[in-house]
């Protein structure tokens, strides 16, 4: 798999936004939607900042863009300060010109017993629109992707997971405590992740470092989703020199 490492993770996510912003022009240029897999968390910050940027300063229009977010905790209201459709709106979608319409983000609100559905027409609704041509992804200090957590399968479908402990522990700062932090979240499976055209995994910090070293060069297994992405063929991981410091 290849891996790309810039000076910081200003420069790294200039660079991704630009691939992006390029895909959606020749997208335009074809008159065709452009279906970006999002992710959320603290990672690709920089990049949606960068997005907008390019919307507000050089006319990057997001009008054929379709979006599909990788995750939503369960279950969240969408208004709720931890929301993930909060968190997308706040940092990209209310600052440039996608339809609303087109920004999905899984329902954190669904009755249990209808989100196996809900998970398949998410799936059913990519597939229809021919895919995810590029799919962002960060990584939890477990290898998760998306919240795929340790042991998740290759061709896990996109459905309700419990969370690791460690990722919980991750995120209850944002909570305000273990106590508060959901237990459960909706997430894509493996398998669309793994059909996505172009896949690029983004990672900043030396808390990452180890994790990405075992995805990279370690062997592909369950434990580490990311190491999945060894076996796409036009996966990229896209790295600040901390994270990389562990690469041999
Ligand atoms: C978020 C997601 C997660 C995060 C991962 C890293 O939508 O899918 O896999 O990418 O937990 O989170 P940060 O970026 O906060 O370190």
């Amino acid at each position: 798999i290849g891996t790309i490492v810039y000076e910081n993770s200003v420069t790294a996510s200039k660079a991704v936004a630009k691939e992006i912003a390029d895909l959606i022009r020749v997208k335009q240029s074809q008159k065709q939607p452009c279906i970006l897999g999002l992710a959320t968390g603290s990672t690709p910050k920089g990049l949606y900042a960068e997005l907008v940027r390019l919307h507000k300063e050089e006319g990057l229009s997001f009008k054929n863009v379709i979006s599909f977010n990788l995750d939503e905790y369960y279950p969240m209201e969408p208004d709720s300060i931890n929301s993930y459709v909060r968190f997308m709106k706040e940092l990209l979608f209310n600052h440039v010109d996608i339809l609303p319409e087109n920004c999905h983000v899984p329902d954190g609100m669904l009755p249990k017993e209808r989100i196996a559905d809900y998970c398949d027409q998410y799936e059913a609704k990519i597939e229809s629109l021919g895919g995810i041509d590029l799919q962002i992804l960060g990584i939890g200090g477990n290898g998760h992707i998306g919240f795929n957590e340790s042991g998740s399968l290759q061709n896990s479908k996109t459905r309700l997971v419990a969370l690791d402990h460690i990722t919980r522990v991750a995120a209850s700062n944002d909570f305000s405590g273990l106590n508060n932090t959901p237990r459960t979240a909706i997430t894509l499976g493996v398998k669309k992740i793994m059909e996505a055209k172009r896949v690029i995994l983004l990672a900043w910090g030396e808390s990452k470092s180890n994790i990405i070293r075992a995805s990279v060069e370690g062997p592909v297994i369950n434990q580490v989703p990311a190491s999945f992405l060894q076996e796409h063929n036009n996966a990229i991981f896209v790295l600040d020199q901390a994270a990389a410091s562990k690469l041999t």
